[in-house]
């Protein structure tokens, strides 16, 4: 054993004995085989790179070197007449040949982006999700529903939906005597219903007040007769004609739908706009669940 070898099993010993002390004053468990397999690894690299350094260092000591050399030399320094490393030529031609893969193929036409591809996987998890809850049943929506609420809209909303004293809607009725009388006075134009905006000033002082009133109680018993002009668009029961204009006694699927799409600016304060957030099948869970907060 020469002197090189002994440098180099105490140099290996020492690298060694660190990657010991430092993992053990760690507190690493290495009955984790996860751990041990690093173990093994770093201890395997430091006799690897003690290893092949000796190797070389001898070779160095020892090589001589053969060949023709240059016509040329350089203060006495002179060069050998090498054969390109086959090796070396074709990763060259090999990374030519990508580079051009890439910048007709590989990148530019095929565009990768890693907000694309989360886009794509969100898409395709939201459409498992609405094939497997297509036909959920009411409790399941009211769950889900309830679960969204408290995240998304109980901020606001309070956790009960009470609209916080009045900082947000309270879901117990439809719409306040206040709000109604507003959108009566003021008109309505940010819904985007098939008819179009709501003019105001419809009706003032006490008929107002009567339908007000009428539709805060629930659209109970005979409408007062000024209701009649507000029949019109909102349908004798309120319910919106289908849709085409807000449905003004209840919490229907296109009501909700219109104002998580488009927020809402009233008497109360401003709703942001939830555009693109939910699915129509979470969208139809809050429906449900606004429901059951309703008196
Ligand atoms: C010309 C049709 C039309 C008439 C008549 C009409 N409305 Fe409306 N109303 C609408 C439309 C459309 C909207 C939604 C406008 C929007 O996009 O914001 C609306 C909105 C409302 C809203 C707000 C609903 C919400 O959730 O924000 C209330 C309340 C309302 N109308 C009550 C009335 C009352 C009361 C009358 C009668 C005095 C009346 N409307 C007459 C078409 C009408
Ligand atoms: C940043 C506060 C805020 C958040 C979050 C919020 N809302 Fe609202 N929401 C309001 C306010 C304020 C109003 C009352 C607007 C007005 O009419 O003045 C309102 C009104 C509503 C209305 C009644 C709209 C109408 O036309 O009658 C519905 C329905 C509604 N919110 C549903 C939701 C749902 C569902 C969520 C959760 C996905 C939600 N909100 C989250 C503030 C909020």
């Amino acid at each position: 054993m020469n002197a090189l070898m002994i440098k180099g099993l105490i140099f290996a010993a020492v690298l060694i004995g660190a990657t010991v002390a430092v993992v053990s004053s760690m507190n690493i468990d290495l009955s984790d085989p996860i751990n041990m397999i690093t173990m093994i690894g770093a201890v395997a690299i430091a006799g690897l790179s003690v290893g092949v350094s000796i190797k070389y260092i001898n070779q160095m000591k020892t090589d001589t070197a053969t060949g023709e050399l240059v016509d040329h030399n350089w203060d006495g320094i002179g060069e050998y007449k090498n054969e390109l490393p086959s090796g070396w030529a074709f990763s060259f031609l090999g990374t030519l040949i990508w580079a051009i893969w890439y910048m007709l193929a590989g990148y530019p036409v095929n565009a990768f982006s890693q907000i694309g591809q989360y886009n794509e996987e969100v898409l395709a998890h939201q459409e498992k999700f609405e094939a497997k809850h297509k036909n959920a049943d009411a409790a399941t929506l009211q769950q889900m529903g309830e679960s969204i609420f408290l995240v998304q809209c109980a901020p606001c909303h309070g956790e009960t939906g009470d609209g916080l004293s009045g900082k947000a809607q309270d879901f117990a009725t439809r719409e306040s005597k206040e709000q109604i009388l507003d959108v009566i006075a003021n008109g309505s134009n940010q819904l985007k219903y098939p008819m179009g905006a709501m003019p105001g000033g419809m009706a003032s002082g006490a008929d107002a007040e009567a339908i007000a009133d009428y539709i805060v109680g629930g659209m109970k018993g005979e409408a007062p007769a000024s209701y009649g002009v507000c029949a019109g668009c909102h349908g004798a029961d309120g319910a919106g004609n289908g849709g085409t204009a807000p449905n003004i006694a209840d919490y229907d699927d296109v009501l909700v739908h219109n104002v998580l799409e488009n927020g809402k600016k009233g008497v109360i304060g401003i709703m942001p706009s939830f555009k693109g957030r939910f699915t129509p099948v979470q969208e139809k869970a809050l429906t449900t669940y606004l429901h059951s907060l309703e008196n």
